[in-house]
């Protein structure tokens, strides 16, 4: 028998837990499993992110972690969560040798549930050590198995739109078992809406919050970033500080195109959150860098955030790197680390100067550096007392803690 005339793989069940609707896109669902997305090595501050929004079964895995909740969580989930870059509702979880086997277990399911045929949609997919090696291949099945469906039942097709779908489907197969979910976030949390301009090696928005909630900060104390450059840790810090979810002004979230969209609820959980919002800084935030365009970026994102008033920049050089007076707090920031050849050796002298400032002007300060290059790290001459392995994209990457 060929392939395609095979049976269509057992279906492992999705994960609702307990249903007082059969509908898998009502509002009356009490208890979906939801995964949320996030860089490799944040996946603890993620897990702890969403205890605080009161998610169940709150579970870290590989890049993300699992939880449980109801719809309003989800909606919460994606105003609020820092380090979090996607937030998926996983529908099928099926093992998969071959797109034929895809494809069968994608018509399994009812597609009226999710979406009519005047909705858009687009699938977006990983592959990672698995007999399906091609992505763009088999999420091209899953969108034919979708479509095929609609044909077959109603005569007509929902159409694709790769740049803003309606219904947004992530597939990602890892070792030959694929989850299937709705995107529910859209665009990437990490793009929050305040970075006017591109300057040269900003951190992503969301890796710069998650790094701030791992040095164990809250807003107890100041906060500076010595090579502030666009400005990514200090406004980070203050949305922290004031508790302002990143999502706040996002016009525009992946559920928002679901037929089970409820306006209403979304509405009342931004509310909710709109008035917590405090409105003044409890410490100093500053932010340095010997560039002057980085004064001009920073500001221009500080203000774009709606915190232009709260935040001081300031040009400097960390070689004349001073604590503001008053109570230590902690130093953060992100050096450049030569990732073209021959940049390495440029940087070593900057390493050292920041060490000298540390150690010489900043007693009882906490210095927080995030590298990808071990060697310049111990050009700071620094010991330091907690290391956390995290990635920046590919690029395996340390924060280190010295004090
Ligand atoms: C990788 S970028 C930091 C990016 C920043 N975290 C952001 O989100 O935009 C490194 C920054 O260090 C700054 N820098 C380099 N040498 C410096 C020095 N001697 N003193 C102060 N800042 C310096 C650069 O101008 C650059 O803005």
């Amino acid at each position: 028998m060929g392939r395609a005339q095979r049976d269509p793989p057992a279906l492992v069940v999705p994960w609702w837990v307990s249903l007082r609707s059969t509908h898998p896109t009502t509002r009356t669902l009490t208890n979906l499993k939801y995964f949320a997305t996030c860089a490799r090595g944040l996946e603890k501050v993620l897990a702890e992110e969403l205890r605080e929004l009161r998610a169940e079964a709150v579970e870290p895995g590989r890049g993300g972690v699992g939880f449980n909740g109801d719809l309003a969580l989800l909606y919460r989930a994606n105003l609020w969560l820092r380090t979090a870059v996607r937030v998926l509702m996983p529908i099928l979880e099926v093992p998969v040798q071959s797109t034929d086997d895809l494809y069968a277990a994608v018509q399994s399911l009812d597609w009226s549930r999710y979406m009519t045929t005047e909705h858009t949609l687009a699938v977006d997919c990983n592959v990672r050590d698995s007999a399906i090696t091609h992505s763009k291949y088999a999420a091209l099945r899953v969108k034919d198995a979708i479509c095929d469906q609609f044909v077959a039942k109603r005569g007509k097709r929902p159409s694709v739109d790769v740049e803003t779908p309606m219904v947004g489907l992530n597939l990602h197969i890892y070792q030959d078992h694929a989850v299937l979910s709705l995107e529910s976030s859209g665009e990437s949390l990490h793009k929050r809406g305040y970075r006017e301009v591109l300057t040269k090696a900003p951190i992503n928005e969301a890796l710069a919050a998650g790094l701030i909630q791992l040095t164990g900060w809250r807003g107890e104390v100041p906060l500076v970033d010595p090579m502030c450059g666009g400005g990514t840790f200090c406004i980070e810090g203050a949305w922290i500080a004031l508790r302002r979810p990143p999502g706040l002004t996002r016009r525009r979230f992946g559920f928002m195109g679901w037929m089970n969209y409820d306006v209403g609820l979304w509405t009342t959980v931004r509310d909710e959150a709109r008035r917590q919002v405090a409105k003044v800084l409890p410490v100093p935030i500053l932010g340095y860098d010997v560039r002057g365009d980085a004064m001009h970026f920073s500001d221009a994102n500080a203000k774009a955030a709606g915190i232009g008033h709260l935040l001081q920049f300031q040009r400097r050089d960390v070689a004349d790197f001073q604590p503001p007076p008053g109570p230590p707090g902690i130093l953060i920031c992100n050096p450049p680390y030569g990732e073209r050849i021959g940049e390495e050796k440029d940087l070593v002298g900057l390493y050292r100067t920041l060490g000298k400032a540390f150690r010489e002007r900043c007693g009882g300060w906490k210095l927080f550096l995030f590298t990808g290059n071990a060697f310049l790290a111990r050009q700071t001459g620094l010991k330091p007392m907690h290391v956390f392995d995290l990635f920046n994209g590919k690029i395996p990457c340390r924060l280190l803690c010295y004090q």
